[in-house]
């Protein structure tokens, strides 16, 4: 039989009424339904292209996996890299996947019901080599699995969503760590290497294998509005690690973590002094941060490459084990310089301050002893702390001391049953303003300038130009069949 032109005009407008009553009648419940999903989102570069990782294969019931949907999606959007970029879009569902390579001038964009499952088929996590700046990897010598969400030498990258998640399903790994039954070093979620321009936001990440988001040897990464969780016991499970990266904006992130909230680090004694690649330039705004056996901001222990000028404020620490923490060790060499922390809230900690200059943790023994790292310029301001065991321990390198050290207008609440002293310095330099409990002889009160008598310690009031990157509205329109 031959269906008129009319008859097809009239199923394609009672097919617009379907559509229209389905997307009126929320939550409604049917099969093979006809779905218009157009949305608006934020970010550094739109894209002219758009895809469903539905059109390739892809089955979000959480059994199938869809390791090769993602891979040929984005092999396939890889096209268009110069023809405006490509956005791919992960509707509601459990996407059960392994690893999958990002490409240039890309989005990916999760649904906030959309949830990546990290395989837990060991076998679907290739091995790549070690970082340069690390000369192994963390938990073994060798190799390491690669991240769930990879990309190397790319340009112009957006991870983003509605809060969508990505749960990576870590027990199973940090059983094999706690067992020692690691072959390899454990993957992350999201690893970007040598890449420009990368935008990772407005998700919810669980329950990582081990560190979260890991931008590595790269260039303006913006970080904002992640959520990142896991249990407080898992091992390494670090929120955000600039690693080796310059003009780096960690805003508006919450973390729950078994380890250092933020690390920034610049690779491993002597492959990160050989390489030789700082951390540079970052900006952390308005983090929370819960981590009863870690820090709020880590610097170190892999600074072999140098951090220098880092800019945080607005941070709030609630039952975490110390606030900024430098840790280092004799053979790092490199350097922690031109720190800056200013406005910070922090309730039930062991240390408000720590530095550590005998982190230990080498490579391998191959490390230089005479290899000195050099900490100085560390500027902390305006903080108030409550129910603290130890205001600071501060212990420097003998012969090599943490020099610079400022600390201004900071008020510490104890705890019922602090420690007695609470001050431990040693190997440190430097002046403190408007403390209590009063610091250590070593940071003597400096001679009040200002006019209310406080002297405050420097926080730079220049625009790093990460902080001129700007968001453009973005929008994606597709029907599809659910
Ligand atoms: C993140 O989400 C918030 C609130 O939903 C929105 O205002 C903001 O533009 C989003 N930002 C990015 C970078 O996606
Ligand atoms: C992803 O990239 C890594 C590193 O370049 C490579 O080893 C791996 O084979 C790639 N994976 C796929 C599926 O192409
Ligand atoms: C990626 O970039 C780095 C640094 O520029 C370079 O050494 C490396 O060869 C590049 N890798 C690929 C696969 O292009
Ligand atoms: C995102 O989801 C997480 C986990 O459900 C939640 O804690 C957080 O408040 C959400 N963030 C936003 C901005 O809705
Ligand atoms: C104070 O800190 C201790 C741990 O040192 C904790 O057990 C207690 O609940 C905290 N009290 C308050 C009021 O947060
Ligand atoms: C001292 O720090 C508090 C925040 O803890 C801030 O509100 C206040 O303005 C600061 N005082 C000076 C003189 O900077």
């Amino acid at each position: 039989m031959e269906i008129s032109l009319r008859q097809t005009q009239v199923m394609e407008i009672l097919l617009a009424f379907v559509v229209v009553g389905l997307l009126s009648s929320k939550g409604a419940e049917s099969r093979n339904r006809r779905v218009l999903d157009s949305f608006e989102y934020s970010a550094i570069s739109c894209r002219t292209h758009s895809a469903s990782i539905t059109d390739f294969g892809g089955v979000g019931d959480g059994i199938t996996s869809n390791t090769k949907a993602f891979q040929s999606a984005i092999n396939s959007l890889s096209q268009y890299a110069s023809d405006g970029g490509a956005q791919l879009f992960v509707p509601e569902g459990k996407w059960l996947t392994g690893s999958f390579n990002l490409t240039s001038h890309f989005t990916l964009y999760l649904h906030k019901d959309a949830v990546l499952l990290a395989s837990q088929d060991v076998s679907e996590w290739s091995v790549i080599n070690p970082l340069p700046s690390y000369g192994r990897g963390r938990d073994a010598v060798g190799g390491r699995y690669i991240s769930l969400i990879f990309g190397t030498n790319l340009t112009d990258v957006v991870i983003t969503g509605a809060n969508g998640t990505i749960d990576g399903q870590g027990a199973l790994w940090w059983q094999k760590f706690h067992g020692k039954k690691l072959k390899y070093t454990r993957p992350y979620l999201i690893e970007i290497l040598h890449s420009d321009l990368v935008q990772i936001s407005n998700l919810t990440l669980v329950n990582s294998p081990s560190w979260n988001v890991h931008p590595v040897y790269s260039s303006n990464v913006l970080v904002q509005g992640v959520t990142i969780i896991a249990p407080i016991t898992s091992p390494n499970t670090d929120g955000i690690n600039p690693d080796s990266c310059s003009n780096v904006k960690i805003e508006d992130c919450y973390i729950i973590s078994g380890d250092d909230c933020v690390a920034v680090k610049s690779g491993w004694d002597e492959y990160g002094i050989a390489y030789g690649m700082p951390t540079k330039g970052l900006i952390i705004r308005r983090l929370t941060c819960i981590s009863p056996y870690s820090a709020v901001i880590a610097l170190g222990s892999e600074m072999s490459g140098g951090i220098q000028d880092v800019r945080a404020e607005d941070i709030v620490a609630i039952h975490t084990e110390s606030g900024v923490r430098i840790k280092t060790a004799v053979g790092r060499g490199g350097y922690v310089k031109d720190i800056y922390v200013k406005g910070m809230t922090m309730k039930t900690m062991k240390w408000a301050f720590w530095m550590t200059g005998n982190y230990g943790s080498h490579a391998d023994t191959h490390y230089d002893p005479k290899a000195l790292p050099v900490i100085k310029g560390i500027n902390y301001r305006d903080m108030v702390a409550e129910n603290v065991t130890m205001a600071g321990r501060l212990e420097g390198i003998s012969g090599d001391p943490f020099t610079g050290i400022c600390i201004s207008n900071v008020t510490i609440a104890l705890a019922p049953k602090p420690k007695k002293v609470q001050w431990l310095c040693t190997d440190v330099e430097g002046v403190t303003s408007g403390v209590v409990p009063q610091p250590c002889a070593l940071l003597p009160e400096k001679s009040a300038e200002s006019p209310d008598g406080m002297t405050s310690c420097a926080f730079p009031t220049d625009t790093l130009p990460v902080d001129n990157m700007e968001f453009k509205k973005c929008s994606y329109k597709r029907n599809y069949i659910l």
